[in-house]
């Protein structure tokens, strides 16, 4: 029995996007947002099949991944809030947005709920200063939020 954490459907993307890529080494990013796709986050596991797929050492991925904050190194819930606090997004509420759901979740910003379902981060510009505050849930962007808005959102999550 195979100890993978990837499974077949990885690998066989993997394969699809080899002969887009110059090298190997070229499909790094693309990897990690595979497994994390995968898997909701990177499992320390991952990042070792995938140094091994690419043909690099696992510390060699760790850090890579470890400097973009768009992949959790860390289990994450459900649905991942991850709020701008930058200049633009704090001039228009966005520290507000956070005790929000610091309150409404009962924990506080960088943990998950206990059910699993929320985790609760504060992040850097989101490139969406023009529409702040801006905030990801997941791979989706929301923008213009205030605590109306937000509620409305989380509210009809399922
Ligand atoms: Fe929040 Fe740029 S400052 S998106």
């Amino acid at each position: 029995m195979s100890n993978k954490v990837l499974s077949e459907k990885f690998y066989a993307a993997m394969k699809r996007l080899e002969p887009r890529y110059p090298t190997k080494l070229a499909l790094l990013l693309p990897s990690l947002h595979a497994a994390q796709d995968e898997i909701g986050w990177l499992p320390p596991e991952a990042l070792n099949e995938i140094g091994e797929y690419i043909g690099i050492h696992p510390a060699q991925v760790r850090e890579v991944a470890s400097f973009y904050t768009m992949y959790n190194l860390k289990p994450v819930g459900k649905y991942h809030l991850k709020i701008c606090t930058n200049a633009s997004c704090t001039l228009r509420g966005a520290e507000e947005l956070v005790h929000h759901c610091e309150n409404k979740f009962g924990i506080k910003v960088g943990e998950t709920t206990a059910d699993k379902r929320f985790t609760l981060y504060e992040e850097e510009c989101l490139g969406a200063c023009g529409t702040a505050p801006a905030m990801m849930l997941n791979n989706d962007y929301h923008e213009n939020l205030d605590i109306q808005k937000l509620d409305k959102l989380l509210d009809g999550l399922e």
